[in-house]
């Protein structure tokens, strides 16, 4: 009898692109996939914080490079993706967010919150699979959504609408690249202690709804997410295209 062997976790040789790699989750994935073994390149637009992300990468026995630039300016995203070599694995966790009542949002904030969470990703996504497609190489793309991508949430019309819009993208993606060997997912955390949460985390109403919400009675922590962007990175995920992977502490689960 041959026993089954576990499809390898590991990402040795692969190039990696991480997008807000120098804060939070995109920091952890960042240091996960560099881990695993990717060279990781590291995107965000403060070049000072990713070059000290970069360093502690390296710090760490890992290789890493950053790539400064705006997710919001689509001409700059464009041309330095077509300047790279292709990536195999693709982790876009720049994002942000303006939390208000749907009644008072203004148009510039939903062009500033869509122009990042959506427009990018989607013009991100597309840079990714042409180099790949090009090449015809395989290759993972991972979008750091939201639980807000599966339900509502208090002050999170403008949030929601930008992560739901994710999924959908990603799905139909995963239709158009499958055949090609490029799979296309994200990753929906619950509330993660971040800079992006701490507003929220001071606000006492909105902590005590967090943690009446989330099963495992706590927050998550960026290491929360560091499986899961491996595990989607790498073989071990080798028939999962097109859906989502909840990191929400069972959020969702009623
Ligand atoms: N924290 C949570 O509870 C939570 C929960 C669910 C989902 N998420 C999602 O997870 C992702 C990361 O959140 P986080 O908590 O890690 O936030 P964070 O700590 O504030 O990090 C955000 C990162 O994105 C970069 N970024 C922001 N705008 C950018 C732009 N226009 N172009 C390039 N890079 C940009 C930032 O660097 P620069 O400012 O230097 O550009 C930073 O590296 C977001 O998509 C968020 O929606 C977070």
């Amino acid at each position: 009898m041959t026993l089954p062997r576990t499809p390898s976790f590991r990402l040795d040789g692969r190039r990696a692109l991480v997008t807000g790699a120098s804060s939070g989750i995109g920091l952890a994935c960042a240091a996960a996939l560099a881990e695993a073994g990717a060279h990781v390149v590291c995107a965000a637009r403060g070049a000072e914080k990713l070059e000290a992300a970069v360093a502690e990468i390296a710090a760490a026995g890992g290789s890493a490079e950053a790539l400064p630039l705006d997710m919001a300016d689509l001409d700059d995203l464009t041309a330095k993706l077509k300047a790279q070599p292709p990536f195999d694995v693709a982790v876009n966790s720049a994002g942000l967010a303006r939390h208000g009542p749907a009644l008072d949002t203004r148009p510039e904030d939903y062009d500033a919150v869509m122009a990042v969470n959506l427009r990018a990703a989607y013009f991100l996504s597309v840079g990714v699979a042409r180099g790949l497609i090009g090449e015809s190489k395989p290759g993972s793309i991972i979008h750091i959504s939201s639980q807000m991508a599966h339900v509502g949430g208090v002050d999170r019309a403008l949030y929601c609408a930008s992560k739901h819009g994710l999924e959908g993208m990603v799905k139909a993606m995963a239709i158009e690249w499958g055949p090609h060997r490029v799979r296309v997912n994200t990753i929906c955390p619950t509330f993660i202690r971040t800079a992006f949460t701490t507003a929220t985390f001071a606000n006492p109403e909105r902590r005590r709804w967090i943690e009446e919400k989330i099963k495992l009675g706590r927050v998550g922590e960026v290491e929360d997410i560091m499986g899961a962007v491996i595990y989607l990175a790498s073989d071990a995920s080798a028939l999962v295209t097109g859906t989502s992977l909840l990191v929400d502490g069972g959020w969702t689960a009623d």
